[in-house]
């Protein structure tokens, strides 16, 4: 089952007057469970391709659908339903909250979501668990290494038990082993949790050990086998 779809996306940004294309004619899908990285040097139009399916950003032109249901005709309730319920983000810089310690972190979003206290902090602590920082839930992000912070990011992201989790560059301020081992977080993750996966990248090294690679240049898919 196609989770999600783009068909033809195109997005310009203005600068003044003067258009700036970050996507060209972009058609691709994503199965429910899959793990795709997206690969593209800087300004190769990852971001922007991972926001518009996170519905932070619109197309200029071309259709998104998920599970089926054009974005474009879904309200702005509907968008941001989607987004707070069904999408979990990592970012390149972690993100994090720096008075809160690990744990509390883990637990916001749900409690954004008026879940009860007990209940969010049982199910922040088995993510930490599941990244390997159950030892550092009482630690604020500033007694954390890059990796250690990334972590309980991915923790966070999780805790929601999201249908898409979007990584943009999750990587990009971690060292290669680190890196390898972030990502290995993940696609035992996908695998355990079934949640379809888009991680971005502009680091070479760690294509060799992606099962479907995205490769993006100045906005259009330069290579990407079909799922
Ligand atoms: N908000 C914006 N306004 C203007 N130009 C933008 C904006 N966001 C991205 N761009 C341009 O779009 C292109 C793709 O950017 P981006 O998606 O951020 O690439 P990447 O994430 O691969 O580095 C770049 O040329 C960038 O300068
Ligand atoms: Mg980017």
């Amino acid at each position: 089952m196609r989770l999600i779809e783009l068909q033809g996306i195109n997005k310009q940004y203005y600068l003044g007057q003067t258009p700036m294309t970050a996507l060209s004619d972009i058609t691709i899908s994503f199965d429910k469970g899959e793990f795709t990285a997206v690969l593209g040097p800087s300004g190769s139009g990852k971001t922007t391709l991972l926001n518009l399916i996170g519905t932070i950003d619109e197309p200029s032109s071309g259709k998104i659908l998920i599970n089926g249901d054009d974005v474009s005709k879904m309200t702005d309730n509907q968008k941001s339903e989607y987004r707070n319920n069904r999408i979990g983000f990592i970012f390149q810089n972690f993100n994090l909250i720096p008075v809160l310690n690990a744990v509390e972190n883990v637990m916001l979003p749900l409690q954004i979501r008026n879940e009860k206290t007990q209940v969010a902090r049982e199910k922040a602590m088995e993510r930490l668990n599941q990244v390997g920082l159950e030892h550092l839930a009482l630690n604020r992000p500033d007694m954390m290494s890059g990796g250690q912070r990334q972590r309980v990011a991915i923790a966070r992201a999780l805790v929601t038990d999201p249908e898409v989790v979007i990584a943009d560059e999750p990587t990009a301020n971690l060292d290669l082993a680190t890196s390898i081992s972030i990502m290995e977080i993940m696609q035992k993750l996908n695998r355990t949790e079934g949640a379809t996966f888009l991680f971005s990248t502009h680091d070479q090294r760690l294509l060799d050990r992606m099962n479907r690679l995205v490769r993006l240049e100045d906005g259009r898919i330069a290579d990407a086998p079909e799922n």
